[in-house]
């Protein structure tokens, strides 16, 4: 198999597991080529009307013992995961992905899921792009803070933080990585229970989804493990970026 070189890495049980692979080497020629012979890179062009291309790939590896999503407010008394622990947007603005399973994937061994309704949502994407780079710009000054946790929204697990989050006018106080935050008796948990889709499927089946724009995860494993392969396509050219061409209608407008 041309990933076994891969599989031989180290493994961090604390953490998600992934193993890039550059992309000038034979299992991106192999994907590359795959993509392209069954129509997929045009298919998901024409998604968002952007000419993509693959900008990235990665094996992915969960299992039970990760701890990157877990334990966020035991220090109040709140369990240690919830149950819709890690759903979120992706940051960026034009993130199209795809999966494949490497192994048959059940209700047990991290499914992907997502909510069709996300678009439905009352957040717009100009709230949600605000979320986005609000944690962006939080990471960007996590070594000022002596946080020891490797749990992946490290500035949740502080309780100053939360303090100064909360402290936030409401409009951009939130999180596009909400999942965790979502009680399990909550009305939102109970319309995530009516509402997501979950993907379980036999080995070698392959899906593609819009990860900025549609609530999701995978890897949550409740027992066995999970390997996965995922593509991500990015336009081709930065003006095609979203975020990009919200910046440049606004340039047109002001100079009317
Ligand atoms: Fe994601």
């Amino acid at each position: 198999m041309i990933f076994a070189d891969r599989v031989a890495l180290p493994v961090h049980i604390n953490s998600a597991n992934y193993f890039p692979t550059p992309l000038n080497d034979s299992c991106y020629s192999l994907v590359r080529s795959v993509v392209k012979k069954e129509g997929i890179l045009e298919a998901v062009s024409a998604m968002r009307a952007t000419n993509k291309e693959i900008a990235h790939i990665a094996l992915f590896y969960s299992r039970p013992q990760e701890t990157w999503y877990k334990s966020c407010y035991t220090d109040v008394g709140e369990p240690d995961a919830t149950e819709f622990a890690t759903m979120h947007y992706d940051h960026g603005s034009e993130v199209v992905k795809m999966l494949v399973y490497l192994n048959e994937v059940t209700e047990e061994n991290g499914p992907f899921t997502v909510l069709p309704a996300s678009k439905k949502l009352p957040e717009s994407i100009t709230q949600m792009t605000i979320y986005k780079y609000l944690h962006e710009e939080i990471d960007k000054v996590k070594n000022m803070f002596d946080i020891k946790s490797n749990y992946w929204r490290w500035f949740l697990k502080d309780m100053q933080f939360r303090k100064h989050f909360m402290a936030l006018p409401s409009p951009i106080r939130g999180t596009s990585q909400f999942g965790d935050d979502v009680l399990d008796d909550s009305p939102l948990a109970d319309y995530l229970r009516e509402n997501v889709l979950v993907v379980t499927s036999k080995i070698g089946n392959c899906f593609v989804f819009s990860g900025d724009r549609n609530i999701h995860r995978g890897g949550v494993v409740k027992k066995g493990e999970r390997w996965a392969l995922q593509v991500l396509f990015t336009p081709k050219s930065k003006k095609d970026h979203y975020v990009d061409r919200v910046k440049k209608n606004i340039k047109k407008l002001l100079r009317k």
